[in-house]
């Protein structure tokens, strides 16, 4: 278990749900439960909140058993407009309180209304409504510059990490501020996607971690998630696959030896897959996110 820095405790894995069909999620989310996670990461703008909501009021596990993280989308920031995007999200996912509450990422076009975006955050976790927020995408300069701007220091910064891309400037301000690090595409599925695969390789085929995974008779993505576990990270690796999700999680009975550490260290390529924080296309900004 993780501690966020506002005592908050968190899984090491938790469940992603990113291009996960509205029609596949409930059941994805009720199987992870199952399974043993108790962390689902969502997001306003991936269209599956409300689907989180069944999936897990379908695991008959209480409320106050799962960490619920959901993300604020841009078109929605502003003071107001992300209180109001909070009242949206628990309209879907059908609760009263969101655990972790994150912006889904800097605007660059539009600084200030992230910074409007986060005090609204900070409203909502003194009124108690969500137990923790934080950030997502952001970079040191946009860390920077939140930092100086407003009270709360975030719990965690959901950021790309994997092998070939480990972005260890960002690691270092994050613990420099006491953020923790949260993996998004922990297994790298960003670098295999259909539609992103053109001239990528995918990290689920690179030699150094196939031949790691054999040694301990496990598969590649366990390998990269328990290299996140180890470095003391959350990930949060989606599946809607029953024996992948079930593969996924487990992770927590075998160790990787300090050399096999430095060997996934060192696949770092610096090649960012996902958009890039500091993109000038900010088309995607717009779209508008649906009243519950
Ligand atoms: P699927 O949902 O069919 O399992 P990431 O979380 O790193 O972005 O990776 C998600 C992608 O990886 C999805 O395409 C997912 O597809 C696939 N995936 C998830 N778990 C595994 C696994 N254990 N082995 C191979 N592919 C996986």
């Amino acid at each position: 278990m993780l501690t966020l820095n506002n005592g908050v405790q968190l899984p090491e894995i938790g469940f992603g749900v990113f291009q996960s069909a509205p029609d596949e999620t409930t059941e994805a989310v009720r199987l992870a439960l199952e399974t043993g996670y108790r962390h689902i990461d969502t997001a306003a703008v991936y269209g599956n909140e409300r689907e989180v909501g069944e999936g897990i009021r379908a695991s008959g596990l209480d409320r106050d058993e799962v960490v619920v993280e959901t993300k604020v989308w841009v078109s929605d920031y502003g003071y107001d407009q992300t209180l109001h995007a909070f009242e949206k999200a628990i309209g879907k996912l059908g609760f009263d309180t969101i655990d972790v509450l994150i912006l889904h990422q800097p605007a660059p076009d539009r600084f200030e209304k992230t910074l409007d975006a986060y005090r609204a955050l900070e409203r909502l976790l003194a009124d108690g409504r969500v137990r923790a927020i934080g950030v997502s995408n952001f970079m040191p300069h946009h860390l920077e510059r939140l930092l100086a701007e407003t009270e709360v220091v975030p719990a965690l910064n959901q950021i790309e990490l994997h092998p070939y891309f480990q972005q260890r400037d960002v690691q270092e301000a994050d613990r420099a501020a006491g953020i923790l690090d949260q993996a998004w595409s922990p297994i790298g599925g960003i670098t295999f996607y259909p539609g992103f695969r053109e001239g990528r390789r995918s990290v689920l085929e690179d030699p150094t971690i196939v031949a790691i995974a054999e040694e301990h008779g496990r598969t590649p993505a366990q390998v990269m998630l328990r290299w996140h576990v180890q470095q003391g990270r959350n990930a949060i690796p989606k599946s809607t696959n029953p024996g992948r999700i079930r593969e996924n999680f487990a992770v927590f009975d075998f160790a990787l030896t300090d050399a096999q550490m430095a060997a996934l260290d060192a696949l770092d390529t610096g090649f960012r897959n996902g958009p890039d924080p500091d993109g000038a296309d900010t088309s995607r900004f717009e779209r508008v996110i649906p009243e519950a």
